[in-house]
């Protein structure tokens, strides 16, 4: 097998003009429990983001509520200037303690938070930022028409949404142009199908998050592991190719700590699956997460 590298999963143009590799990183792993403090083992993960590049992986995703704070400063001590890299980023989720997650999107918060998200990146334009989560204690309009602010005074370059209907798609869609979408989906969580279905056909980047099911997928129980065998390919391989196969918008972030696991998830990008092996993964996955 030669040298991985995820340039070969393909293309996609982020606001239809940016182009970057399909198969990224997400960098909220290099954390502390809970997605809180510092990572256990600081060098081993300063390590892995520097082999991000060295990878071909040009995309990474990240949010200010990482830490908080501590993933967009790791990034920017072990990468900056970032050559060729597109870092994405998310606001709008305060973080009172380990594990917990709650929505802020009151524009003076928001704006707040793309600002500390350029001095921690050291970046003089983000280059997607996301909103984390749709505020419901603040009208949608006022977040969207924040996020709107931000493009027009040069502060982010593109915008996303994460966790949302395609009827909250539509609807941010009036007030600014919706480059990308975060929604929790897997080979194992197939949920909201028609926000996959719909970013297909609106040429919208699809990232999904916890692309490894938290890395239940990568075990070596997965479901996905006759197929892996089969491929000779490890189960979080073919767990990659399956989304990667799913649609040309999916955009791909596994998360991990460890340059092992990052070496081995890079190495989807050169698995081809059959229309059958995706069809019988898709089942095998349904019985997996059943059984
Ligand atoms: N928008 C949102 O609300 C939201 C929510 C959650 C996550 N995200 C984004 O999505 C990204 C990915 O999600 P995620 O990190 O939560 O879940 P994930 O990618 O499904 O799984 C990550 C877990 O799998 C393990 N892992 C990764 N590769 C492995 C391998 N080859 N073999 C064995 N174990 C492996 C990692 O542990 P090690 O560190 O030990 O490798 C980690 O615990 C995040 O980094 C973040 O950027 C977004």
């Amino acid at each position: 097998m030669s040298h991985p590298d995820a340039s070969r999963s393909g293309e996609f143009l982020l606001g239809g003009e940016l182009p970057i590799h399909r198969l990224g990183y997400g960098a909220m792993r290099v954390t502390g429990p809970g997605v809180w403090g510092e990572p256990e083992d600081r060098s081993e993960a300063l390590r892995t983001l520097r082999r991000v590049p060295e990878l071909g992986i040009n995309f990474i995703d990240t949010a200010d509520s990482y830490g908080p704070d501590v993933s967009e400063l790791l990034l920017a001590e072990a990468l900056r200037p970032y050559t060729g890299l597109r870092i994405a980023t998310k606001g709008g989720q305060v973080r009172p303690g380990p594990t917990e997650w709650v929505p802020l999107g009151r524009p003076d918060y928001l704006l707040q938070q793309v600002k500390m998200s350029l001095r921690h990146l050291g970046v003089e334009q983000i280059t997607l930022w996301q909103l984390h989560r749709i505020d419901p204690g603040v009208p949608r309009d006022e977040q969207f028409g924040a996020i709107k602010s931000f493009i027009d005074q040069g502060l982010i370059r593109f915008a996303g949404l994460s966790e949302v209907t395609v009827e909250e798609i539509e609807a941010a869609a009036k007030v600014f142009p919706v480059a990308t979408v975060q929604n929790h989906y897997s080979a194992t969580s197939r949920m909201r199908e028609d926000v996959l279905d719909y970013c297909t056909a609106h040429g919208i980047g699809f990232i999904p998050w916890y692309p490894l099911s938290g890395g239940s997928l990568a075990r070596a129980d997965s479901p996905l592991r006759a197929v892996a065998r089969r491929h000779g390919a490890s189960p979080s391989q073919i767990a990659l190719a399956w989304l990667l196969k799913r649609s040309p918008v999916v955009l791909s972030i596994p998360g991990t700590s460890k340059v092992a696991h990052l070496e081995e998830n890079v190495g989807a990008a050169d698995i081809t699956l059959s229309d059958v092996d995706f069809a019988t993964l898709g089942q095998a996955a349904r019985v997996g997460r059943m059984g």
